[in-house]
């Protein structure tokens, strides 16, 4: 099979740069890109750029002769697998979701026969009004997917829903797209993952948590849900935003985070990457411990439910794979090695969060080791979501054979 290759068409509002970084997000991942930029997006993003990164010619001009005699805008619209519009500025949305054919990115999208993704961008009251409502309506009944709008700070100074998505979601999303056409890998497989702290109540007030950000998870559930599996995430409390396309389950406590799982199963694999705490207070008091009284001074605890090491060792219905995490501060292989076994799950992904470790917990990368019943093997330090696309992959073809892959190549 070829590469998968897009047509994205990038309209003229601020976020334009960002499609940009779009296209070499793509390009990492094997899709090709072409360019069609609007006259208005050539205000803020030039041809060169477009062309220099996507290593084609950009298209800008219906009535140019020279584009017109490379590759008409008939055959443009259908040399690509997709179209992306990003920015899909309120203008763009309006002339597609009523058929206007006026400029080179408007008659492609007309003319086009393959599906069409928008990530629109535009101010809050744009996005909000109920024409472009409409035209989402429309364009969405035409068939259209969609990645975003994110609600945040916008370049003119206001706040809400309209931020075109990051250049990793609409990657995310063209991967998605892709997988399920294709029939992805993990298609059929159910997956469960538990991502972030947990928090384990001290008073109504206090509580303890760990550092942990569930940054790895969550891209570890996006990853798995590109690759077409029905992904159910059971996340402690984290500030970041649930992904899209999986089941989503909030929880608090070590307990809860247990139930939930025990409730999401049968899986045909369990990704255990939460930082559970180990203890929580023995007692629950409704009432704030006071200081005064030396409440905080002494505190007994009680051990939690080890949750990795009962799905592990679930004597009906585990999980084909289960993989766990471990994060250590010293002798990291051995340690995590020997908690494989204890725990007794499949493979165990080991990383060195020792302060002075590069890729201590909250930051945006990783440098793991890869344990299971073949071997280890280290990856040299990358972002959080390359290490999650890798462990997604490995985890697909290990589901993919007829007994479990336990190893590596
Ligand atoms: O024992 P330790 O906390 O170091 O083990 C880490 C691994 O075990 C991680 O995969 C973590 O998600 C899992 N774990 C769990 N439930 C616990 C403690 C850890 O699932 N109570």
């Amino acid at each position: 099979m070829t590469d998968p290759s897009i047509l994205l068409i990038i309209g003229g509002g601020v976020a334009a740069y960002k499609s940009l970084e779009l296209i070499r997000e793509l390009k990492r991942r094997g899709v090709a890109a072409r360019g069609i930029l609007t006259k208005a997006g050539a205000e803020f993003v030039t041809p060169l750029s477009v062309a220099s990164l996507s290593g084609e010619k950009c298209y800008t001009d219906l009535f140019d002769l020279t584009d017109e005699a490379e590759m008409g805008h008939i055959e443009l619209s259908r040399s690509a697998d997709l179209l992306v519009v990003a920015p899909a500025t309120a203008d763009l949305m309006a002339k597609a979701a009523n058929g206007l054919a006026n400029d080179l990115a408007s008659t492609t999208l007309l003319a086009t026969d393959k599906p069409v993704l928008y990530a629109p961008a535009m101010n809050v009251r744009m996005w909000a009004h109920p024409a472009t409502q409409r035209n989402l309506k429309t364009l969405k009944s035409d068939g259209a997917l969609l990645v975003g709008p994110n609600e945040g700070d916008m370049a003119c100074g206001e706040f809400g829903p309209g931020r075109m998505a990051e250049p990793m979601e609409i990657a995310d999303a063209v991967e998605a797209y892709f997988a399920s056409a294709a029939g992805g890998p993990l298609n059929g497989k159910r997956i469960l993952i538990t991502a972030g702290p947990t928090h384990e109540a001290l008073d109504p007030v206090r509580y303890i948590a760990n550092r942990s950000t569930g940054k790895q998870g969550y891209a570890i559930a996006a990853a798995l849900r590109n690759l077409g599996a029905d992904v159910v995430l059971v996340s402690g409390p984290t500030t970041i935003p649930d992904p899209k396309g999986v089941e989503f389950i909030r929880v608090e406590t070590a307990r809860q985070m247990m139930d939930a799982c025990e409730k999401a199963l049968p899986a045909d694999c369990a990704v255990c990457c939460a930082a559970v705490a180990d203890y929580r207070p023995a007692i629950e008091t409704e009432h704030k411990i006071k200081k005064e009284r030396g409440g905080l001074t002494n505190i007994p605890v009680t051990e939690n439910p080890d949750i990795l090491k009962t799905i592990s060792q679930l004597k009906d219905g585990r999980p084909k794979l289960v993989v766990g995490f471990a994060a250590e501060t010293d002798d990291v292989l051995c340690h995590a090695e020997v908690k494989r076994k204890r725990k007794g799950c499949d493979w165990i992904v080991a990383n060195d969060v020792s302060p002075g470790a590069h890729c201590a917990m909250g930051g945006g990368k990783n440098s793991i080791i890869l344990i299971t019943d073949k071997g280890d093997e280290a990856w040299p330090e990358m972002p959080k979501e390359e290490v999650a696309r890798r462990l997604a992959d490995r985890i697909a073809r290990a589901l993919s054979g007829p007994t479990l892959v336990k190893a590596a190549e």
